[in-house]
Formats: C-alpha cells, structure tokens, sequence
C-alpha cells in the first residue's frame, strides 16, 4: 500500500484473512451463536429477502420540500445549519413537526416506542419537549445511551440549546465520570450508569421520565434494563418511559411492554443509489482508500463516511488515504481539490472527535472514517457518499476461551441499510458497498444478535442477583440469553467466591457488587483486606480500568520501549503498572514528567480519577487502607487470588497454555516478562486479545503453590502432573456438582411456591 502505513496494513492484512470467511469465524469463536441463530438459511427464506430486496434497489425514498428547496438554491446543507442560530435549527428537525401529536401520545400513556430515522432529532430533542412540557417539576429526565461518547456529545449539544453551562441543567454520566450537578434536569448517561443506580434505588425515584434511546442497539445493560423498567412501570403511576428505536425491533418493544402505542416520526430522506462490488474484494482497507480517491476526484461536492472495523484499521487508511494525497498532488500540475481527512473512534481523543461536526476550512470535502459508531448513534450532516466495508466489531463471548474477544464480523443486513442511509440525510447520496450483492443477499443476517445472547454474563448475574432475583432463568428478558451462559457465568462466579453452593451471594459477592468493576477487579480488589495490601491493589485495579497509558509513536517506537523498560518489575505486568503510578505520584503528578517518559498523561489522570471514587467506596463500605508497602510477593498473590481462572502455564519460548482449557496464549513483546532471560513456569494475565495471536495482556508470574490455594477446583499441587484431560474432566465433574445443587434447589422452591 504505502511507506508510512504499510507495516499497520500489513498486519490488518492478516487479521482480515481470518475474518474472510464467515464460516472460519464461527469456528475461531467456537460458539454456539449459529445454534441459536439458525444461521443456516432455508431456501425459502432466502428467495423471501431477495424478493424484499430486489424491487428496492435504492434506500428508502422521501423527499423534502423545504430541503430540497434549499439544495436547488445550491446551497449545501450544512451551509444552510451553520446560518441558522440553533433555535431556529431545532425547527428544521423532523422531529418538529409532530412535536404537539408527540406530547399528546405521551400524555396519554405511561410507556411508548418512538421510531425515527437517525437524525431527526430523538436524542436531542425529545428530552427537551418533556422538559418544556413540565415533565421535570416535580423529577428529572434521565435518557441513556449504549456509547459513552454519545452520551457526552448529545449532552453538549443540548446545552448548547438551552444555553447552560454542560454539568448544570443538562448533564452526563459515564463509568467513573460524572458530569451533573444539583441543578440537573436532563441528564444523559450510558445505559451501564443507569443499570447500577438502579442497584441503589430499584423504583427510580428521582426520575419522572426515562427515555431508552437506540434501543435497537440492544447492548446488555438496555435489554437488562428493559425488565428492570418493565417492573418500576407497573409500581410507579407517575412514571414515564420512552424507548426510541431506529426503525428495526419497535414491534418487538410495544409487544414486550404490553403492545404500547407506537410513534412513528415522519422521515425525511433523500434517495441512495446502492453500488455493489461485483467481486469478493480481497483487501477492504485498499480497496475503501480507492474508492474514496475515486469520489473525491470525480464526484460533485458532498462528504464522504468510511465505516472500517476498528483504530488500527480507521489509522491505517487515513494515513493511507493522505500519502494518495501526497501522491497526486505532486505529480499533477493542476490544483487538486482538498481533502480533510478525520478519523473517529471512542478511544480518540475528545477534541478531535469535535473536528468531524465542524465544517472543513477552505471548502475542503471532509472524509471522515469511522467505526459503527456513526451508524446511528452520531449524525453527521453534509455526507454524501457512504463507503461500507461490511464488517464491523463486535464482543462476542468465546466458551472455549472463556472469554469475551472484540472481533471482527460481517455485519447485518440492517446494519448496513443503517449505513446506506447515512448518505442521504442532506440530498441524494451514493453508498458503495465493497461487497457482493450475493453477500448481502445471502450471506448477512437479517439483523445483529442482541448482545445478551453474544456475551458473558458475569456482571449482569451479579447485579441482578443483588437485585434479588433469585431464578435467573425467570427474569423477563426480551429475548433471553442462552441457558448455558447463564450458568457458565455463575459458575465463574461460584469460582471467585462470589456465589455460594446454592447460587445465593456470599458475603464477598455483596461487597463488590458496590464496585463498578468486572468480578475479577473487584474480587482483586476486596483480597487487598486479608492479605492487608488494599492501597496497592487499588492503585492496579485503577490503571486496569483506563486504556493503556503507554505512549508509543510510531517514529520513535525504540525510544518509548526503552523509556517503558525503564518502568519494568521483573516478572511482573501489573507491578510494572504500580510503579508507574508511584513515580507519577512521586513527582508530583506532572505532566511534563509523563511526556519525558513516553506515559500518556491523560490516561494517567483517568487512573487517579478512577482511583479516587474506587477510594470513596471503600470508605463508605468502612474498609481500612492498608499498605504492604514494597512486599511484592503479597501483591502478586492478591493478583493470584483473582485471576487464577486466567493461570497459564509455560510450553516453549514466549508459548504458553491456559492451566484450564490448553488453549494457547503468548506473551505480548510489550510485556515485562519478555525478554527476561528466563520465562516463569507459570503465569495469571488480566486478559487474552486476538490480534495476530492470542496475546495475554497485563501478565504476572505466580508460584503453582498459589494457584491451589485459590483455586482448589482446578488445581492441586499433588497432582501438579495430572493431564489437562484429567484436569478438564475433574473441573466437568464440579461443574456438574454445581448444577445439580442449583437444580436441586430451584425444584424445591418451584415446590415450595406450589404448595403456598
Ligand atoms: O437521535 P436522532 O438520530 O434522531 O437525532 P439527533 O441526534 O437528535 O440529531 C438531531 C440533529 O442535531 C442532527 O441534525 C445532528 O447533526 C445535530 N447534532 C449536532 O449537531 N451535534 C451533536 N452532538 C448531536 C446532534
Ligand atoms: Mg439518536
């Protein structure tokens, strides 16, 4: 491809090779996602969507007058908006239009679904209808989004409507951040942030109105949420919910809730001519900067959105996209339109992320690349052109693994009709699909697999099992996760400690479900008390919480991995993050010592705002801070204690083997232990990611000891030769124990409840 970005692509290239076919994927997944999907398509239903989708042709096909009017003047769109103050642009949404009919609905029933095409204005305005209605007199309005950073921009913006400052009236909370105050009426937050208030205060007092927005997303918190809200429904008279839903699933949600009114918000979109690749495209990263050259030199005014999969991938073709760039400019001699070339992903930086809302200096066309996330939650006026990869990222929980891996995966048909739309939300657009018509006819699924049918279940067993519900497999679940995750996921519970024998929380259980954390954090944190090490496991509890906090240019790539060898515990990941913390802190916490040390210093301070409110917990729940001070031993038993589900044990150089399943994982080059001279026998690590590789990430040498200390149901000194195959039906014949309690128990309470 290019100089500059040619190692990245490279390396994408590999992983692409992997995601090539959907069939490898349910192999490398090992999952049972095909089971429940039924992705084996009868006959029948395949001529059913081609019928569906050969007269279409083209997405959705509405016009309007005033817009159109508008464009004919030639005057672009996002011209038109910046003209405008953002009162009068608040008129110009859809949305405005049925505002009067909307609040009727809504002051007549308790619960409704609102469907509307992205960009007409739901998130943003709906909450401010209901405060203008009297909605937040007597409580507030909560509305929640799947993405943080959605839930951050929309908060911005809303202020800026109203005029407050961001944090008094119109606020936003996320995990570990909280931007709200005693004067806040709106409030934006992840679904997450609402999933736990509802831990404190099960019938929501403090709300009046909650708005589920993207509820189409269906992310585990919501679709958790939506039988949680189903119940404050029914206590609450004064209570209102609103779930609003691109087009996808609003049936669905009227349905679950009672067949509740749906409100459909009039569209307003301009036609999309849908090109198709007539190939298998073999390199999506080469052929999207093609493309997108193409358009740019060929097509009429208007912005282009890329959808890629992923940071790696979103890098890689803006700096390949630039060299092209680079290229033409200076072999032409004729003036080369310009191009403002904005990546957009969650992890970027908040400034930059601002950059693909604001218009482009001297009329260059925009081309902004971006993962799903502007699929519906951020709408970005001005696009044009849509270049849809057809894949996306997805967590899907790998059994065999044992784990949640973020991987690539071919999106959905809805998806990528979400996708399409994009480039008609300002005049007629063209979306270019770099795959094959026959892909999206027969090799998509209908819609995406919610993601409690996808994932691992740990945290929301614990929440609702604090909740007291006693039978998970009896919670109203829209669509209920399979049955064996479920248990799988009590039964890494009952491995921490958490669960007793019956399925009920332990007194360990209860206290970390106070913590925003993953079990595995939380159980680390809370052993801090019995091996009296709580500061320093908090302080690696807090940097496990944030993104890497390493620095790592790419043109001084050697430079920052000597000055991060400088940081290096022998033998140890996490310690090597404590020592980090504990020079910062030594000096003064200053930013200029982070940047001579290639550290990123926001992702730092994240770690000391994380650490902060993990310390305001265990002040509440009265846990003394205690210290070993330098004892390393101690704080790497704690780690032990908590991650022996995750013990590795050492097969050749830099090779090693999860101590349960035989799985292999490596060592990362990034990682304290490589390159020690020797390797441990055996190790924990905070997680495995797929790249190339499985790579353990964040790792800990352990004594083997340890791990039948903590982990006596799969490990035991004496039989420190067993085979992994004994080891594996020892850990079956447990599990089965387990379940068979928890069988047993859930008959006699069916039995108990019968008699009574
Ligand atoms: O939720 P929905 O997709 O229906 O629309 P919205 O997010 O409320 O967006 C309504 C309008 O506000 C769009 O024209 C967006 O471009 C604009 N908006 C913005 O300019 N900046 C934001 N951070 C969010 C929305
Ligand atoms: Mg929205």
């Amino acid at each position: 491809i290019s100089r500059k970005g040619s190692a990245l692509v490279k390396e994408i290239h590999e992983k692409q090779s992997m995601n090539k076919s959907r069939q490898r994927f349910w192999e490398l997944a090992g999952s049972k996602l095909g089971d429940i999907l039924g992705v084996e398509k009868t006959a029948e239903q395949i001529d059913e969507d081609t019928a569906a989708v050969g007269e279409q042709g083209e997405v959705d096909f509405k016009e309007d007058a005033k817009f159109s009017k508008h464009l004919e003047k030639g005057e672009a769109v996002s011209d038109f908006a910046k003209s405008k103050t953002l009162a009068q642009q608040r008129q110009y949404l859809p949305i405005y239009s049925v505002r009067y009919e909307l609040l009727q609905v809504i002051r007549e029933n308790q619960v409704i679904v609102v469907v509307g095409e992205t960009g007409s204005g739901k998130t943003t305005q709906l909450t401010q209808y209901l405060h203008e209605d009297g909605y937040t007199t007597n409580g507030i309005i909560g509305c929640t989004q799947p993405r943080r950073v959605a839930a951050m921009s929309v908060a911005k913006r809303v202020s800026e409507e109203m005029e407050t400052e961001l944090g008094n009236k119109v606020g936003y909370a996320i995990r570990f951040e909280d931007v709200t105050g005693p004067n806040t009426i709106i409030k934006y937050m992840t679904d997450g942030v609402l999933l736990r208030e509802t831990l404190k205060d099960p019938d929501l007092d403090k709300y009046r109105v909650i708005v589920m927005d993207e509820a189409h997303e269906r992310s585990l918190s919501t679709d958790v949420l939506f039988g949680i809200l189903k119940n404050v429904v029914a206590q609450r008279r004064d209570f209102k919910l609103i779930v609003t839903s691109a087009t996808l699933n609003a049936e669905k949600f009227s349905n679950f809730f009672g067949s509740v009114p749906i409100f459909y918000i009039p569209g307003r979109t301009f036609p999309v001519s849908i090109l198709y690749s007539k190939t298998l495209c073999e390199d999506y990263v080469e052929a999207t900067v093609k493309q997108a050259m193409t358009v740019h030199i060929t097509s009429p005014p208007g912005d282009i959105l890329i959808f890629m999969t992923g940071q790696d991938e979103i890098e890689a073709t803006c700096h390949a996209l630039a060299d092209r760039m680079e290229q033409l400019i200076s072999s032409t001699k004729k003036v080369v339109p310009k191009l403002s070339i904005l990546p957009m992903y969650s992890q970027l930086p908040a400034d930059l992320q601002a950059k693909i809302f604001q218009k482009a200096e001297d009329g260059a066309r925009k081309c902004i690349v971006a993962t799903n996330i502007a699929e519906t939650s951020l709408t970005v006026d001005g696009i044009l052109y849509v270049i849809d990869t057809g894949y996306g990222k997805m967590k899907i929980y790998n059994p065999k693994m044992g784990m949640d891996a973020l991987q690539v995966f071919p999106i959905s048909r809805a998806a990528a009709d979400q996708r399409a739309g994009r480039a008609g939300r300002t005049g007629p657009g063209t979306c270019y699909r770099l795959y094959t018509e026959s892909a999206y006819i027969n090799e998509m699924l209908p819609s995406p697999v919610p993601e409690i049918q996808r994932t691992h279940l740990g945290n929301v067993v614990l929440l609702l099992k604090s909740l007291k519900i006693e039978n998970l497999l009896d919670f109203d679940f829209m669509d209920p996760p399979p049955q064996d995750n479920i248990l799988n996921s009590m039964y890494q519970l009952w491995v921490l400690g958490t669960l007793n024998n019956v399925g009920s929380l332990t007194a360990l259980g209860w206290e970390m479900v106070e913590f925003p954390l993953d079990p595995p954090l939380a159980k680390m944190l809370l052993i801090g008390k019995q091996f009296k090490c709580i500061i320093e496991v908090l302080t690696i509890v807090s940097m496990l919480s944030v993104p890497s906090v390493f620095f790592r240019p790419k043109d001084r790539a050697e430079e920052s991995d000597a000055a991060r060898e400088k940081f290096f515990v022998p033998g140890s990941d996490h310690l090597t993050l404590l020592n980090i913390y504990r020079q910062w802190k030594a000096n003064q916490y200053r930013g200029n010592w982070c940047n001579e040390h290639f550290l990123d210093v926001k992702g730092l301070r994240k770690a000391r705002e994380v650490r902060s409110q993990l310390l305001d917990i265990l002040h509440t729940l009265e846990i003394p801070l205690t210290s070993c001070e330098h004892d390393e031993n101690t704080v790497r038993k704690a780690i032990c204690s908590a991650y022996f589900y995750n013990a590795a044990r050492l097969k050749g150089v830099g090779e090693y083997v999860n101590c349960r399943n035989g799985m292999p994982c490596h060592l990362h080059p990034s990682s304290a232990l490589y390159g020690l001279g020797y390797t441990p026998d055996y190790v924990v690590y905070h997680e495995l990611t797929l790249t190339t590789k499985e790579y353990m990430q964040c790792v800990t040498a352990v004594e083997p000891q340890w791990l039948a200390e903590f982990g006596p149901m799969f490990f035991s000194v004496k039989d420190s030769d067993m085979s992994l195959l004994q080891h594996k039906k020892r850990q079956e014949e447990e599990k089965t124990s387990m379940e068979e309690e928890m069988d047993d128990l859930r008959k006699l309470q069916t039995k108990a409840e019968r008699e009574s």
